[in-house]
Order: structure tokens, then sequence, then C-alpha cells
């Protein structure tokens, strides 16, 4: 299921340091929705918020709320490792586990949240996640041979293969075409296109092409120097950002003129 997250006042912290100041957006269900800004605004670090991997660095902690489907994610009630569950994560490097094979790789995340399956079942999950992926066809006659043995492209798609294995309801990835080839982008960026009708997806890129192409909505960040906090300088429809974006410092990102 496809899940609605509305943030409220969001303050990220590395100790004492306000990495991203007060927050406050919407993102919708069953879309895609880009952050783009630059280097250092915290992109990553208010991505990693939406799922509370933040805190999994000593130190780190959040202000505010982050509501899913109404519920806030920061309840105390709320244990963490279920909410990672519900909001996968899809990183800038494709990191499949090296020792393990494709099939094991998709099952990863679902052997960590100590779910028990068949061995049917589980044949079942691997197909219809690396289907999911895109990535069936090009792997199905060497599953067992290590995730390592398979091009960039093909790491990340296995990646999000193994992502979306959990079923998650949320779909983060950060930066994930920026250490791939044209040819395995469009590749990703078509399986974003797919995906959405299933889950809601936030997608860091810094190709504004790229947030051109697959987002419906995007937000736009900021920082107005080294040590100050990122802020969310704008967030709209992608093709008011990107063609009359309210904001002169968004003109200026996006059409080239920063720093
Ligand atoms: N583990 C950490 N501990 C302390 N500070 C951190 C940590 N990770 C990031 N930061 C700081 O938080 C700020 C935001 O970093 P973040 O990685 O979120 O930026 P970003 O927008 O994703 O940048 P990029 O586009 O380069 O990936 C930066 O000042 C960064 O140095
Ligand atoms: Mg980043």
């Amino acid at each position: 299921m496809s899940k609605r997250i509305d943030v409220n006042n969001l303050n990220v912290f590395y100790g004492s340091f306000l990495a991203v100041e007060d927050v406050s957006l919407s993102i919708e269900a069953k879309s895609v929705t880009a952050f783009i800004g630059p280097s250092g605004c915290g992109k990553s670090t208010f991505l990693r918020t939406l799922n509370r991997m933040h805190e999994v660095i000593p130190g780190a902690r959040v202000e505010g709320e982050v509501l899913m489907d109404g519920l806030n994610l920061y309840d105390p009630q709320i244990d963490p490792v279920a909410v990672r569950r519900h909001v996968g994560m899809v990183f800038q490097r494709p990191n499949p586990f090296p020792t393990m094979s494709i099939a094991e790789n998709v099952l990863a995340g679902v052997k960590l949240n100590n779910k028990r399956i068949s061995k049917g079942d589980a044949e079942e999950l691997v197909e219809s996640s690396l289907r999911g992926a895109n990535l069936w066809e090009e792997v199905k006659d060497r599953l067992d041979k290590p995730g390592s043995s398979l091009s960039g492209g093909q790491q990340q798609r296995l990646c999000i293969a193994r992502a979306i294995a959990i079923k998650p309801d949320v779909l983060l990835m950060d930066e994930p075409c920026s250490a791939l080839d044209p040819i395995s982008t469009l590749a990703i960026e078509d399986l974003i296109q797919e995906l959405k009708s299933e889950y809601t997806i936030v997608i860091v890129t810094h190709n504004m092409q790229q947030a051109a192409r697959v987002s419906e909505k995007t937000a736009f960040f900021n920082i107005a120097g080294t040590g100050k906090p990122g802020k969310l300088i704008e967030m709209d429809d992608t093709t008011t950002i990107f063609s009359a974006p309210a904001e002169k410092a968004t003109e200026d990102y996006i059409s080239g003129r920063f720093g």
C-alpha cells in the first residue's frame, strides 16, 4: 500500500549542529517527489528522517513530526525497526551484499525482519521482486551467482528488488543513478515510473533533467552558507518549479547560476 507523508516543523540535528531547519511539506501517495538542491543542504539528512534512519548516527535527533497517513513516526510508541520495514531505501552506490547470491540479496531485507518464509514463497518473492525491478530476464538463469557479479546498473536494480521485496509503503532513493551510465539511468527512471503506481517514491537527485522527467512534485532545498542549516525554499509541481518558480534562489539553482 502506498502512503502519504506530512512533515510538520522538522528540525534535524547532528549533536548540537542543526543540519536542516523547520521543514514542513507533504508528499502524495502514488507519486514521485524529487528533492533537489546544492551539496550539503541536507537532502540526504532529511530523506533519512522519513524512515528513522537518521537516528542510527550517535547524537543524531529530530524535533517535529513526520506523519505517515496521519501516524507520527516519531511517536514514542512507534518501533523504528517497524518504520524501516514500511519505508524502503535505495542508496547512491549500489550496495548488494557481495558474498550473497542474487536470490539471497533479494531476500536479505525480508530475512533481517525475521520473517520465516517457505522455500516456495521465497522463490516466488525473488521472481516477483526481480520482475518488479526489471531485472528478472537478465538474471533468471544465474540466481545463485553472487550479487557482486552484476554490472553497476544491474546491482542498483538488485538493490531496488531487495527494497521492494519487503513490500514497503514508501520507497526513498538517494541519488540512485549517480554511479550509473546513461542507459542504466534511463532503465531506473523507467522503473521509477512503473513503481509509482504502487509506491510513494521520494528521490534525491542532482540531475535536473531527471527530476523533470520522473517527478510530479519537486522540493528545492538550499543553504545560506557553511555551518548554516539547510532549508526548504519551495515545493511545487515539477513543471512549475522548472518553468516559473516562486523564489529567485530556485530560479538561480535550476538555471545553473548557483554559487
Ligand atoms: N553523520 C554526520 N555527522 C555530522 N554531520 C553530518 C553527518 N552527515 C551529514 N552531516 C552534515 O549535515 C549537512 C547536510 O548533509 P547532507 O549529506 O544531508 O547533504 P546533501 O544535501 O545530501 O548533500 P549532497 O548533495 O552532497 O549529497 C552537511 O553540513 C553535512 O556535513
Ligand atoms: Mg546527499
